[in-house]
């Protein structure tokens, strides 16, 4: 939710500033898209700012037109509207005398503030909070004559989340900026400095990273980066190194970040899987610094995550109770945090997220923490803040995810929550304990079989482009197909904005059974026939039941299942595999349909209506 990008320096290769602060907006675009500005202090100490409603496109054109002068520091932001509308007015960033300030996040006491600076006879352009925390930090400068100690005054007496960068016409090579409950890194070069959302907004400039910690205020200038805690004491920050590099960041030929995302998964489960089993076969997760013998006493896991996350929460559910025989329990995050959960100090909490920011997650965590229930975050975020406030954290490497709607991070998620339940099943020596091996040896062999199912997707564009008209499709599933319908449903809903369920192929003649009408299309998510054979036949008569009513069927099946033939309109095999490593595979085909299918409506499908990456309000 609205990606920040602060830039001191004189030069950069050719590079005016400016450009710097434009290509990091660039790359941050998918965290809000409603609006877009900038902010200078040019050489002669005047403040120089400009802004526009809609997509960074705009603002690139107003500055086309009316250029900013050249300066050493520069602030940019892309908006995710909360407090007032998109308008040129409401966009940051937002001036108070010689002051500006970009702002993600929500400051909940703004209306008080207002109030207050309202009867004191401030008058206020915008409709936002983020003027407020401006005209706020402007006054507290007049009395201390100083950017970070006014900043860090103001942010002490803010309530609700926020990142807020400033600069100011007395400090022309200075921009800080304070973060609590919002993101904000680092990015230290050679006499320049960054400050970004995410690493995203610096990566082409330098992989040399500081992780910001909760209420903490930076200061950078071309040659410093000085670091302080809300109290105005010096404080730590941990310097670490990127791994990801520019390219991975970039569209690399694809049209869409989506579909280039769609192609990098089976690179993204090689990934997850890399590094993490020694010689003998066994796994080893170091990075799971939760004591052993806690992890053995564990009798419950609550899964905590949003949207595609927490369907991937939905698989490892599957994956784990059967190897390991704990109960495990999937709940939307904002949810299990304002009811009363049943956690204690034997519940280990797993929160998944790709951003690690998202705020309705970041709050369950820190509620289950607060209730002595260990988190550990499967998160594919360095420097975000779950890892932070987590136990520990098993990183998935799924790389930059830029398109706004989860693909190669929701794959990652269900391999690194493979990993966790065969390592917890190692750990507590049960009777999967000896076959670990042999299903890390299935789930080795899965990038090859997602290449395949990439390979073979040719069918299902050209059915997704044969469907341009649908207002309505519907996806069912069973056991682990369940979760993969609901998140085929909400790709198509949030990517080509149809009307779609996913419903449990069970639960059909329970209700649902209800819609079907002549031509209704349904995806059928078909487990193999080599599992539990129960399963399959269950989900075959499924189709049977929804074609004899008129559906249209569009099947997922395994390689070989001809049983599935009579029934459906159409058939889009996928290799075979374990039943519960299924997943991986059955969700690529519904992945490249909603792809295709907003791609064929002539939709944005990086960065989709009213949405925005990494959540970071409640
Ligand atoms: C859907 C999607 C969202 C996210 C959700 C959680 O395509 O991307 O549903 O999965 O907002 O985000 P993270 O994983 O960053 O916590």
């Amino acid at each position: 939710m609205c990606g920040i990008v602060g830039y001191v320096g004189s030069q950069v290769a050719s590079d005016h500033p400016l450009d710097v602060v434009l290509e990091g907006l660039r790359r941050l675009e998918y965290r809000g898209y409603d609006s877009a500005g900038v902010a200078l202090v040019s050489p002669d100490g005047k403040l120089a700012t400009a802004k526009k409603a809609g997509k960074l496109a705009n603002l690139v054109e107003e500055l086309d037109l009316r250029p900013l002068p050249v300066s050493t520091a520069a602030i940019g932001h892309t908006r995710w509207a909360t407090h007032g509308g998109p308008t040129d007015v409401n966009a940051h960033p937002h001036v108070a005398g010689k002051l500006a300030v970009i702002h993600n996040g929500i400051v909940e006491n703004f209306a008080s503030l207002k109030a207050g600076l309202l009867a004191e006879g401030v008058v206020f352009l915008s409709e936002t909070d983020t003027e407020v925390a401006a005209q706020l930090i402007a006054r507290a400068y007049e009395v201390t004559g100083d950017l970070t100690a006014a900043m860090t005054e103001v942010a002490r007496s803010l309530h609700g989340t926020f990142t807020l960068l400033a600069v100011h016409e007395d400090a022309p090579d200075v921009v800080v900026g304070a973060r609590h409950d919002s993101p904000l890194v680092v990015g230290i070069g050679e006499g320049e400095n960054f400050l970004g959302s995410d690493v995203a907004a610096f990566i082409s400039h330098t992989r040399e990273a500081l992780e910001l910690g909760q209420d903490q205020v930076v200061t950078i200038t071309p040659d410093s980066v000085s670091v302080t805690g809300f109290d105005g004491l010096p404080a730590q920050a941990r310097r670490y190194t990127v791994d990801w590099d520019a390219a991975a960041a970039e569209k690399g030929g694809f049209a869409s970040f989506m579909d280039k995302e769609i192609h990098d998964q089976p690179h993204a489960v090689a990934d997850t899987l890399l590094g993490r089993t020694d010689a003998r076969g066994r796994l080893v997760l170091d990075e799971v610094r939760i004591d052993e013998s806690v992890l053995r006493s564990v009798d419950k896991i609550v899964v905590v995550a949003c949207g595609t996350a927490a369907y991937a929460g939905h698989v490892a559910k599957y994956a784990i109770e059967h190897w390991c025989r704990i109960p495990v329990e999937v709940e939307l995050a904002h949810e299990f945090r304002y009811r009363d959960p049943v956690v204690n100090e034997r519940t280990l909490v797993v929160a998944v997220s790709q951003s690690g920011e998202t705020m309705d997650t970041l709050m369950a965590v820190r509620h289950a923490r607060e209730q002595g229930a260990k988190v550990l975050a499967l998160v594919n975020t360095h420097g975000s803040t779950i890892p932070r406030e987590a136990d520990a954290v098993l990183y998935t490497h799924a790389g930059p995810e830029i398109a706004v709607a989860s693909t190669k991070a929701f794959l990652a998620q269900i391999t690194a929550a493979y990993l966790l339940g065969l390592y917890l099943a190692q750990l507590r020596g049960n009777k999967f304990a000896d076959e670990v091996a042999e299903i890390l040896t299935e789930l080795r062999a899965m990038p090859d079989k997602i290449q395949q199912v990439l390979d073979r997707a040719d069918r299902v564009r050209q059915t997704a482009r044969s469907m341009v008209d649908t207002t309505s499709v519907l996806f069912l599933g069973r056991h682990v197909g369940f979760p993969v319908a609901m998140e085929g449903a909400l790709k198509l809903k949030e990517l080509a904005y149809i009307h779609a369920e996913g419903f449990a192929a069970g639960e059909l003649k329970h209700g649902p059974i209800a819609l079907i009408e002549e031509g209704q299309p349904v995806f059928v998510i078909v487990p193999s026939p080599r599992g539990r054979d129960s399963l399959h036949s269950k989900v075959v008569s499924n189709i049977q039941e929804i074609r004899a009513r008129g559906a249209r069927t569009l099947v997922i099946a395994e390689d070989g299942d001809t049983d599935v033939l009579p029934y459906a309109d159409e058939v889009f095999y996928v290799p075979q595999s374990p039943t519960l490593l299924a997943p991986l595979l059955a969700v690529v085909p519904l992945q490249i349909f909603a792809c295709e299918l907003a791609t064929a409506k002539g939709l944005d499908v990086d960065q989709p209506r009213n949405l925005a990456k990494s959540v970071t309000v409640e």
